[in-house]
């Protein structure tokens, strides 16, 4: 049972960051600071030693053998899906089914819901900030089943343009798929009121939390959505390991994503029945140590809290903007309203080219991203062809802030 987080707790980065290892490197002899986190989160000690003591203590495959490292394996696996519904408020662990990340639980949707369920004509309406992970499925789709892909638009300012909804959503609309967050603007998008609206017509939803679940707390009871998509190691849990939340009818209806081993039932020569939920939609010998290690990662974050999370990111936010923007030249997209948007601050410098941005704060031992974050339809819609992208997690700190943007002043002096 995870420890019950204090209601308004406020987070001390300097404290967590003892937490995690990485922290004590240097790179370029300077102190490590990490602002890549919508990329990938760091991983603390306690997510770590949760994945070599698996290794070190009870490594076996996990439902085959009677013997106890298989059983002792084999609850640490089931014991992660119950720490992951819990996490997303699922009324079922057999809700929750292990991908290797969101993009392939997405891609388990498109591929055992859509290829069957879709119809010549049928219209997917995704938005276009959505991130190439919950567009290039559908596109696949469009191609295989001659289905319509339909697009709901930003406004400049980089919300979702909800006026357009109504005469979007037709009754040919069968799915439609919605970026909780934007992992290049930082929009938290209104999707209750989206799937509400999807609810009307009929239409399937599919969330994808990926920025969203490492920052805000999710209840997909309250979201009422069918499918939400989780990535592990943007929330401090090991890479190759996220998970898809499906609500059971539909999940119960579907067909299996992979076929092989483990998600069977009974085979003979000429039939197969298959295995209960999710191992149904988990073929093969899965990621045991990744799963034992997301596990962790959640107890980890639902300890902290995550509305405390959110809380340190809104102060964080509300410091780094006000700092970013005394900066001449320094332009920042997204939503001013910061309670509408992450910790995710792409900007460009007047003059400098993102990677040189990117180029010289990693001399100051600064991680940022820069590039086109792979959301192509929403920079094309925005008119920009890369940014430079900083993003925070709950081990960063105002001192983390000035020293990017002192490292920005520095670039600004050497390139204008
Ligand atoms: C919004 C969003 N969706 C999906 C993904 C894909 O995540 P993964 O690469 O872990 O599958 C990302 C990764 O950056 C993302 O930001």
């Amino acid at each position: 049972m995870a420890a019950q987080p204090d209601a308004c707790k406020t987070l001390d980065p300097r404290v967590l960051r003892r937490d995690f290892p990485i922290f004590t490197r240097t790179v370029h002899e300077k102190p490590l600071i990490y602002l890549d986190n919508a990329a990938t989160s760091q991983r603390p000690q306690v997510v770590i030693d949760a994945i070599t003591d698996y290794y070190r203590r009870y490594n076996a495959n996990v439902h085959r053998a009677v013997h106890t490292l298989s059983h002792e394996a084999s609850v640490a696996y089931e014991e992660a899906h119950k720490k992951a519904a819990r996490f997303v408020n699922a009324r079922s662990w057999r809700e929750i089914v292990f991908t290797r990340n969101a993009t392939e639980a997405i891609n388990l949707v498109a591929y055992a819901w859509g290829l069957y369920n879709l119809q010549p004509g049928d219209e997917v309406l995704v938005t276009i900030m959505e991130h190439h992970s919950n567009l290039v499925p559908w596109q696949m789709l469009r191609e295989l089943k001659k289905i319509q892909l339909t697009f709901l638009d930003v406004t400049d300012e980089g919300r979702l343009n909800l006026a357009e909804l109504p005469k979007l959503l037709t009754r040919r609309t069968k799915l439609v798929g919605i970026i909780y967050a934007s992992n290049v603007l930082g929009t938290i998008n209104p999707v209750g009121e989206i799937i509400e609206e999807a609810k009307r017509v009929g239409a399937v939803t599919v969330i994808d939390a990926a920025q969203a679940a490492p920052h805000i707390p999710i209840d997909v009871q309250a979201l009422n959505c069918d499918f939400l998509a989780v990535s592990g190691h943007k929330m401090l849990g090991p890479t190759g390991i996220g998970f898809l939340y499906g609500r059971r009818e539909l999940l119960e209806a579907m067909h299996p994503f992979l076929h092989g081993g483990d998600m069977i039932s009974t085979v003979t020569t000429e039939s197969v029945t298959f295995n209960d939920l999710p191992w149904k939609f988990e073929a093969g010998t899965p990621n045991i140590a990744g799963g034992i290690g997301l596990g962790a990662a959640i107890e980890y974050l639902a300890a902290l809290g995550l509305e405390n999370v959110y809380a340190h990111e809104q102060k964080l936010l509300e410091y780094a903007l006000d700092k970013l923007l005394q900066i001449d030249g320094l332009e920042i997209y997204g939503p001013k309203d910061i309670q509408d948007r992450l910790a995710v601050i792409s900007f460009n410098l007047q003059g400098v080219h993102p990677h040189d941005v990117a180029g010289i704060l990693d001399e100051a031992g600064i991680a940022i991203r820069s590039g086109h974050h792979c959301a192509q339809p929403l920079m094309k819609r925005l008119g920009m062809d890369n940014t430079a992208r900083a993003s925070f997690y709950i081990y960063n700190s105002e001192d983390d802030v000035d020293a990017l943007v002192d490292a920005l002043k520095t670039a600004q002096k050497l390139f204008t």
